[in-house]
This record gives C-alpha cells, sequence and structure tokens, in this order.
C-alpha cells in the first residue's frame, strides 16, 4: 500500500473521497502498490471509510497512466508467436497476460476518477472491477515468477491505452468501446489460450484463466449495464448507437470464434449475438473461397 494511493482520512476522520483515490493509483507506477492500492481502495468503499464524490471534477495530470520503465512498449507485431511447449514460450503468454491486466487496472480506475456526475454505483462498479483487475494481476504475477520470471522481462503491446485516451471525453463511447469491446474480445481469446496451457501441461495457468473468464464476464456484463443506462438516458438506439461510436472511434474489427455462451452471460442480447453468429458465417466463407481461389 502507497500513500499516494491510500484513501486517507482527514483529520476529522470524515470518509476520503474514492474518485481522488483511484485517481492516485492510477499514476501509481510499481504495478504490486497499484495492485495493492487498487483492492484497498474498493474494501474501504465497501466498509464506508471512502466515498465517492460524483460531483467532484479532477483535472486530468500529464503523467498518465502510471507505469514502470519495464517491460519494454513495442508494437504489437514485434512480438510474435511462440509456442506453449516450451516454459519459455508460457513464460512470455503469462507476461503478456499479466501486462494486459496491469492495463486493465488502469482502465478500470480512469472510469472512476475521469467522469463526474455518474450514480453512485457507477463508481463502485468500476472500484470492483479494478479490484478484481489487481487480482489478476497478482495471480498471473505469481505464477510468472514461479517461472523464474518478473512484469517487465518481456517487452509488451504498447496500444492498450489507446481507446482509453481516444474515448476519454465521452463516457457513452468508453462503456461501448472498452468493456463492451476489449473486454469482451479477451471472453472470446480466452478459451483457445486455456486449452493451450492445458495441453502443454500447465494446469496452473490454465486454472488462472478460469477465474479470470469468470470475472471478466462481470467485467463485461458492468459495462453493457453502463452503456445500456447512458442510451436509456439519451434516447439512444443501443445497437445503432454502438456500430456509430465503433466507426467513429476506430474500434479494432471483431473477428471470430466467437465465445457465444459468455457473451450471452455478459448481457449482450439475441439481437447483438445473431450479428455476431452472421459476421462469424461470413468471415469462415471468405476463408474457404480464399483457400479454394488459384493465387
Ligand atoms: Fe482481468
Ligand atoms: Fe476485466
Amino acid at each position: 500500500m502507497t500513500s499516494a494511493a491510500a484513501p486517507a482520512s482527514n483529520s476529522q476522520d470524515e470518509p476520503s473521497c474514492a474518485r481522488r483515490a483511484a485517481l492516485a493509483a492510477l499514476r501509481e507506477q510499481d504495478p504490486a502498490a497499484k495492485a495493492a492500492a487498487a483492492r484497498e481502495l474498493y474494501a474501504a468503499v465497501l466498509d464506508g471509510r471512502a466515498l465517492c464524490d460524483a460531483d467532484l471534477e479532477l483535472a486530468e495530470p500529464a503523467d498518465l497512466p502510471g507505469r514502470p520503465e519495464r517491460p519494454e512498449l513495442v508494437e504489437p507485431r514485434q512480438l510474435g508467436r511462440r509456442s506453449m511447449q516450451s516454459p519459455q514460450g508460457r513464460a512470455v503468454l503469462l507476461h503478456a497476460l499479466a501486462h494486459i491486466e496491469f492495463n486493465a487496472i488502469n482502465l478500470a480506475l480512469d472510469a472512476v476518477w475521469r467522469f463526474p456526475r455518474m450514480p453512485a454505483a457507477f463508481y463502485t462498479d468500476w472500484l470492483k472491477v479494478a479490484a478484481e483487475e489487481a487480482y489478476h494481476y497478482s495471480l498471473l504475477a505469481a505464477r510468472l515468477a514461479e517461472y523464474g520470471h518478473a512484469y517487465g522481462d518481456f517487452p509488451a503491446h504498447g496500444g492498450l491505452w489507446d481507446m482509453c485516451e481516444r474515448t476519454r471525453g465521452e463516457v457513452l463511447a468508453r462503456m461501448a468501446l472498452v468493456p463492451r469491446t476489449l473486454e469482451a474480445r479477451g471472453l472470446d481469446a480466452s478459451p483457445p489460450i486455456r486449452a493451450r496451457l492445458q495441453q502443454a501441461g500447465d494446469h496452473a495457468s490454465a486454472a488462472i484463466l478460469d477465474v479470470i473468464l469468470r470475472d471478466e464476464i462481470g467485467h463485461v456484463l458492468i459495462g453493457n449495464r453502463w452503456f445500456r443506462h447512458l442510451c436509456d438516458q439519451h434516447g439512444l438506439d443501443p445497437h445503432h448507437t454502438y456500430l456509430r461510436l465503433a466507426d467513429q472511434y476506430h474500434a479494432p474489427k471483431l473477428r471470430g470464434p466467437f465465445n457465444f455462451e459468455a457473451r450471452r452471460d455478459a448481457g449482450f442480447d439475441d439481437a447483438e449475438l445473431a450479428a455476431l453468429a452472421s459476421q462469424d458465417a461470413q468471415q469462415a466463407t471468405e476463408a474457404t473461397d480464399h483457400r479454394a481461389s488459384p493465387q
């Protein structure tokens, strides 16, 4: 626990503001201290030591997000694929997953401090997500240590904060494109990664993936809840609005195979799932046509 991120009470023992503390935790550079701060902050809100002042408007510091000097951040194409059969390959994979979770702590904390005048439950939901991302990060960092490595040992994807930056001015776009798009892609990616770890005999890492998938369904559900809440509030159709925002903010194109069961549990409706199913079928047909056509 670092003093910078602690929800310290003032001299009158009044609860401190959890949104201000979320910004402090986001600025924290040390991953273990950031993870501890995120978990402590959610605990403090649950037991009343910290409250969320929805009217608080905080100026954005220039140094977001707080991150350690390592890992070195590189373009995704510089990362390459690696075999799950070697311990080194699995360590690289666990490192990439730890990096995603480290960024996910930042994304959740950012939603708490940045957007004023949301209902109290919005802030509590995102503090819960931050605490769970911190737990995921800690599980992966501990597993990585069993492979003789630490977070920072390998290069990592530099683009994970981008969508956060792009949607900094619009909470509706943030809900549409971070939880409902990026985190939802994690639901699709999880089963094949888990299967590869299991196949390689790494049951301990596969069990961590089970915990993460369970929690991530909840995160996407929270994203869906607030996206629909904001659409209702502004009289917007959620399906058209999502497509408009995905286009406007250059969201990554979704590619199958999709984890329909997890997506249904995460609150996507029948129309959204049907649209994904037809997109999946179309992509499969295109791939078959491409293979069949002479080069
Ligand atoms: Fe996570
Ligand atoms: Fe998440």
